[in-house]
């Protein structure tokens, strides 16, 4: 099995619809770590070894959070601030990560058609995602699209477990080994691989 660390990282758990329920969708994998960071790190001060301990232990890495102005909640910029050292996450002899694969999976107010050129908000969500991009492709390791959930005010209850069981879906599909990498590098999000009618996988 492909083992999966999932770095959490929402301020304001209590007041959120959508990660909520991927969270209750989540449970119970034994070859998927979650570690809610906000919980773990109130005051910020992230313990980089053990951090850095439990990348090293993982194979994909998720980063799991809502869009915030157009990036993610402060404390995953910490913990990529400081957890992604200098000469061992990247640099001359910083090879600790090389090979491992890591994507986002994000929660945005603003719908798919607001994130084009021509919409809204002007820009798409990869080129929203490029520091993450950037940052994965630095440390060696390899940068899969998201897995996103666009347009949340707008989503029912209904709606959004449904991208829960996806959510659940995907995670034993990445555990089994089950998707083509090609096939993961070409699309625009995750999402679009994963049929939750294959659930009798659960
Ligand atoms: C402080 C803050 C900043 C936000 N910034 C953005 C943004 O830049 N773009 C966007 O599409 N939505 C933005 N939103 C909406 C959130 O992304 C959305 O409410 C969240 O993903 C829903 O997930 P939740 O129910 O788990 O909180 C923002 C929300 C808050 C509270």
């Amino acid at each position: 099995m492909k083992k999966i660390l999932i770095l959490f990282a929402h301020p304001a758990l209590e007041k959120s619809r959508v990660h909520k329920t991927l969270l209750k969708h989540i449970g119970g994998l034994d070859h998927v770590t979650f570690i809610d960071l906000y919980e773990h790190y109130p005051d910020f001060d992230i313990d980089v070894k053990r951090e850095q301990q439990l990348l090293l232990s993982h194979d994909i890495i998720i980063w799991q959070h809502p869009l915030y102005w157009y990036s993610a909640p402060a404390l995953l910029k910490q913990w990529q601030d400081l957890v992604l050292e200098h000469g061992w996450a990247y640099g001359k002899n910083g090879k600790a990560l090389s090979g491992k694969k890591v994507f986002n999976v994000i929660t945005s107010g603003g719908g798919m058609k607001a994130y084009q050129p021509e919409g809204y908000q002007h820009c798409t969500m990869p080129e929203i995602l490029k520091p993450f991009e950037r940052t994965a492709t630095l440390c060696s390791m390899d940068y899969w699209p998201p897995f996103w959930i666009p347009g949340t005010h707008k989503l029912d209850a209904a709606e959004i477990n449904e991208f829960g069981e996806k959510y659940r879906q995907l995670l034993i599909e990445l555990g089994i080994d089950n998707l083509n990498e090609a096939d993961v590098e070409q699309a625009n999000c995750i999402n679009d691989l994963i049929e939750i009618s294959k659930s009798n996988l659960r």
